[in-house]
């Protein structure tokens, strides 16, 4: 999950560890590092805490002035010290250390044992050290080129070789920085582990790799043609390097949804036969109903996935907050499927409801962000939604990534159990593949301005309204949620059409009512609903897709947003409810990462 990198004159052992350290904040489950001193590059690795490792080279330092570092969070292959990097090819002479997922490694994996290579770890990554060793004719760079040319998914990857005293790196999806020094190069995944060294960074871009050394460095794309990239003055300090610049945790986190989703989705949809490889050891035709139980913002990503499984998948599914399921001694038999949503894995209310469902006979799922959590380890398998550290306390990627991992569930057990034709599946399939470039849109500048705008106009009501309709219901619960969390203003969300039942009552001139209105089946219902709404002149801020110039008009306010498929359109939405809450709380000049009260994990009942 995090890397370092370093070539100079100072003890690359100091300079990984340090850097490494500033990087703990992004989770991990071992560490290692790799020095080379002109005759060889010495490995040392540990499973666990960076403290392990650290006291490890403070007992037996390796000697040596250029490196690389890592700390690891699994994918492929437990947690342990061989299992943690740097991986080197069985010669010891091409070391790598590597973020991101290899897509196709067991394909790449088998050819190569096939040619003779053989591996210690159950990683992707020694893969791509096998490769770059096959392709490797005295030329480093070009032998990194030759392999990442049959390489397909995410990476941030930096390697060595005994011979050269050079680094070589290269980035897709997984992010990459290079700090530029007097006489000496870094390389980090974040700003934060470069600072104390230089505060000139280069931002590497998708498809580049750049190749250091004593004397500078060169950045090429992945043919080999020379790019050039701007160097950037860092002025932030350490803790707006964490918040990468951003104001808050929440805020970074928001704007790193479309990475996140991409995570979510990586190596999952294969668009060769419009089929979902989940990687779950589950038989989808073995349950007949499905109960989902989480808290909190966890929950509501459960409602959208109710609504598409039992769309996409015609699956009954029921779906309670945990601290209710596990008292109402619930139906639970062979033929049920129980899933729990939880960013942290670790909510005490969730992982008991669990317990209760495993008592009871049922078998268990856990849509889980992270990794190594009490839920993963005691469920029968997980789904992890791989969003990355989430540290504000008001949950935002973990959401749409969650809602995500639902829409590719749902597409699993539509296609294995036979309820969704191929042409469905694929629509389908293509409309998720679509949305870190529909969030990336919601994000633009303009469109982020638009909502701050309408934010601060509203930022003194004492109370909202959410309104949604169909699978964009829990979007106004979540929107609603959000609200209270970060700005302490009171608010309540209702299924649109339910509005007129009870809470008509509270319409005044000042009461904000936030509808989202974009394109649905239902859209003209939601309407309706919003003329209810300004007949008792309650004040409508209107949610519509882009281009949706005809109901403009039934808007206070309108907020256009990205037009997407409605099964996927409650991600975009979620963006939407993101940023009128921060900018809700931020006029009101509230602590928007600590909210009071809250905490980020709750493991008490
Ligand atoms: C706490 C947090 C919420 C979160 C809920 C569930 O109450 O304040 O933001 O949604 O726990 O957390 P989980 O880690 O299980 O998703």
């Amino acid at each position: 999950c995090g890397i370092v990198g370093y070539i100079g004159s100072r003890a690359a052992q100091d300079v990984l560890l340090s850097g490494l350290s500033k990087l703990e904040y992004r989770g991990y489950d071992s560490a290692g590092v790799a020095v080379g001193d002109g005759a060889c590059i010495n490995v040392r690795k540990k499973a666990g805490k960076l403290a392990n490792l650290a006291g490890d080279l403070e007992a037996a330092p390796l000697g040596g002035t250029f490196g690389i570092g890592h700390t690891r969070w699994a994918t492929h292959g437990l947690p342990n010290d061989t299992n943690s990097h740097p991986h080197t090819t069985e010669d010891g002479k091409i070391v790598l250390v590597h973020n991101g997922i290899i897509e196709n490694y067991l394909t790449l994996k088998e050819g190569l044992l096939s040619r003779g290579h053989t591996f210690k770890s159950d990683t992707d990554s020694e893969v791509v050290a096998h490769l770059i060793e096959e392709a490797y004719a005295g030329n480093l760079e070009e032998a990194v080129r030759a392999a990442l040319a049959q390489v397909r998914g995410a990476y941030a990857l930096v390697v060595t070789h005994v011979d050269h005293r050079e680094i070589v790196a290269a980035r897709t999806v997984s992010p990459l920085v290079m700090g530029v020094g007097e006489g000496e190069m870094f390389l980090a995944s974040d700003v934060p582990a470069l600072l104390a060294y230089t505060r000139r960074m280069v931002f590497l871009m998708d498809g580049d790799m750049v190749i250091l050394s004593d004397d500078g460095y060169r950045i090429t794309d992945l043919q080999g043609n020379l790019v050039q990239r701007d160097v950037d003055l860092i002025e932030w300090d350490a803790e707006a390097a964490e918040k990468g610049g951003y104001d808050t945790y929440m805020l970074k986190e928001i704007y790193e949804q479309p990475q996140a989703l991409t995570n979510t989705l990586l190596g999952r949809l294969r668009d060769e036969k419009g089929e979902v490889d989940l990687d779950i050891d589950l038989d989808p035709r073995s349950f007949k109903r499905i109960s989902i139980v989480a808290c909190g913002t966890a929950y509501y990503a459960g409602l959208v996935g109710e609504y598409l499984i039992e769309q996409l998948a015609r699956i009954p599914v029921e779906v309670d907050v945990a601290s209710e399921y596990r008292y109402r001694n619930p139906l639970v038999g062979e033929n049920t499927l129980a899933i729990a949503v939880s960013q942290s894995g670790e909510t005490i209310d969730t992982l008991e409801a669990m317990r209760e469902a495993k008592k009871g006979g049922a078998q268990t799922l856990g849509v889980i962000n992270a990794k190594g959590s009490s839920m993963t380890r005691e469920l029968d398998s997980t789904l992890y939604i791989h969003a990355g550290p989430e540290i504000g306390v008001a949950s935002t990627k973990a959401y749409t990534s969650m809602v995500s991992a639902f829409l590719m569930l749902a597409l699993w057990l539509g296609r294995t159990r036979g309820t969704l034709s191929d042409k469905e599946g694929a629509e389908l399939l293509h409309a998720a593949r679509e949305l870190p470039r529909l969030v990336e849109e919601a994000l633009k500048p303009e469109r982020v301005a638009r909502i701050k705008e309408v934010a601060e106009k509203y930022a003194h009501a004492s109370d909202y309204l959410f309104l949604g309709r169909g699978v964009n219901s829990p979007t106004a619960f979540e929107g609603a949620l959000k609200l209270k969390e970060i700005s302490y203003i009171h608010a309540e969300a209702y299924a649109a059409g339910e509005m007129k039942h009870g809470p008509i009552a509270l319409i005044d001139e000042k009461l904000p009512v936030a509808v989202i209105a974009t394109e649905s089946r239902l859209l003209e219902k939601t309407i309706s609903n919003v003329q209810e709404v300004r007949a008792r002149a309650g004040k409508v801020i209107l949610f519509l897709s882009d281009g949706d110039e005809e109901n403009a008009q039934h808007g206070d306010d309108v907020v256009y947003l990205p037009r997407a498929h409605e099964m996927v359109s409650p991600v975009v939405n979620a963006v939407a409810m993101q940023l009128l809450a921060y900018f809700t709380a931020s006029a009101l000049g509230k602590d928007v990462d600590k909210p009071r009260n809250l905490a980020k994990s709750v493991t008490v009942e």
